[in-house]
């Protein structure tokens, strides 16, 4: 890899999910690598790179306000590269508008290209020119640099792309198809983070379930042989996971979430709506009364587990009736968060062609009550908790209060408590508290217990 950018500075700007994020940390990794730093600010950068979501239609109307921001950075000096990478950086349409109406952007590249970006970016520098068609081979990459955000916590992507083509979303579109990373290769990851004081793991992918499906039958390691395989690892202490389909969570997982002790009592399960018709629009593959059995069988055998969710608000043809479904279906499972979206038409996905588009005024009253409903649900959640004793990993001071500390519960709640004086050495650290206090988003505890492991 070359090694000859000393003395200059990247500044990276991201948006969208976890695995934008841990692309961002590997991009990271690779440019210091080369020699870069992290700058402080984008005015003293030598190298900006977005990495973009198009999940939703507004992000790309965002991007070029923000790539119009940056203009006056290049007009100062032109010797600095701007690249434009992540999902929205496989839309064709968006290539093409970046190539036509924004000739500062140096640079176009993908999720597949990133070890690709210290030879793309020295081109830059040597011709002057901008690259903007970089052909993926598709090939996992293993054993890229990576500059971790946390020394305690670690994202370990197991399976990229995704195969279910819901019929609102774009991601298929700019993923790929699914493919898993070798077992032995996650493996040999996770023990060498642990071996660096690493002690929660998140296993990233769109679908996690789908995990191994991809590998031949006769030696196939599916999710749940995974998580088994990973909970050995001497050092982790907790392990997450996200993303799940309710269509593939079998019972063999969940007795394995139930049998491993790492594996946190915290599950990210997308319902997306709760109307059977909307439900097979949306090509999700199941049915409410389904998703009930699911929820039930969960808390059969993990009965202190968090259960949250993502919902979409007035996709093509819900009727007031369907969203009654929703709203219904929130107050039955009585989920401890949910993220709430109102449905945005992708080019070039199904859902965008359909009839019925619901009106722009109407997703908003309904996303409005429906988040209601949901922070009602998530406040009752929180305050059952009240007089428990959790044990937290402490994460530091709160981004918004310095004197503040906060950690989380394995249900992956945000506990804010007054640190003792000691409070720095706990950074990492589990701890016990005690909940005084269940808020809407986070919870309020005093600390019992440095129970440091
Ligand atoms: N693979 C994950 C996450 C996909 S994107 C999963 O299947 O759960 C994260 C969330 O964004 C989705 O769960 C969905 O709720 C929301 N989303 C995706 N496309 C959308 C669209 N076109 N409009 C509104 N919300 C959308
Ligand atoms: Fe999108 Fe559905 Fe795949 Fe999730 S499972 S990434 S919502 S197509
Ligand atoms: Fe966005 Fe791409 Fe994630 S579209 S939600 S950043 S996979």
């Amino acid at each position: 890899m070359l090694e000859n950018c000393w003395n200059q500075k990247y500044h990276l700007e991201i948006f969208g999910c976890q695995m934008n994020f841990h692309d961002a940390e590997k991009t990271a990794g690779i440019l210091e690598k080369m020699g870069f730093t992290k700058a402080d600010t984008a005015e003293e950068a030598d190298v900006i790179l977005l990495i973009t979501c198009c999940v939703r239609e507004n992000a790309e109307n965002r991007l070029y306000g923000h790539l119009g921001n940056l203009k006056p950075l290049k007009q100062k000096n032109p010797e600095l590269i701007i690249g434009v990478g992540g999902c929205m950086a496989q839309l064709p349409s968006v290539r093409e508008k970046i190539a036509e109406y924004h000739p500062h952007i140096d640079l176009l590249f993908g999720a597949f290209n990133l070890h690709q970006l210290p030879d793309l970016i020295m081109r830059i520098r040597e011709t002057g020119s901008r690259i903007l068609e970089v052909p993926g081979d598709g090939e996992i990459q293993e054993d890229l640099p990576v500059t971790r955000e946390s020394s305690f916590r670690a994202w370990v992507t197991v399976i990229y792309g995704c195969n279910n083509f819901c019929t609102y979303c774009i991601v298929p579109y700019v993923r790929g198809r699914e493919k898993s990373r070798r077992p032995e290769k996650i493996l040999a990851e996770v023990r060498r983070l642990a071996a660096e004081g690493i002690k929660e793991v998140t296993l990233l992918g769109q679908n996690v379930n789908s995990y191994g499906l991809d590998f031949p039958a006769a030696e196939r390691t599916d999710f749940a042989d995974l998580l088994g395989l990973i909970n050995q690892v001497e050092g982790i202490t907790r392990i997450r996971f996200q993303t799940s389909h309710p269509k593939d969570l079998s019972d063999k997982l969940i007795r394995q979430m139930a049998e491993a002790e790492k594996v946190c009592e915290h599950l990210h399960l997308p319902l997306q709506a709760g109307s059977d018709k909307i439900l097979r629009m949306m090509n999700r593959k199941y049915t409410r009364d389904d998703y009930l059995r699911l929820v039930d069988k969960l808390r059969t055998r993990i009965p202190d587990l968090a259960l949250t969710t993502d919902l979409i608000v007035g996709f093509p043809g819900e009727e007031e009736a369907d969203f009654q479904d929703t709203l219904e279906m929130v107050e039955k499972v009585g989920f401890d968060a949910a993220f709430t979206f109102a449905y945005s038409p992708r080019v070039g996905t199904q859902a965008a062609k359909m009839e019925n588009q619901v009106p722009e005024e109407e997703k908003m009253d309904r996303l409005y009550r429906l988040i209601e409903v949901v922070n009602k649900q998530a406040k009752a959640a929180n305050q059952r908790l009240e007089g428990k004793v959790e044990t937290i990993l402490v994460e530091g001071p709160s981004p918004k209060r310095k004197e503040i500390f906060c950690g989380r519960t394995r249900g992956n709640k945000l506990v804010l408590f007054t640190p003792p004086s000691s409070g720095p050495d706990l950074i990492g650290t589990e701890i016990k508290v005690k909940i005084k206090k269940g808020l809407t988003y986070t919870l309020q505890g005093e600390v019992v217990d440095r129970e440091v492991f």
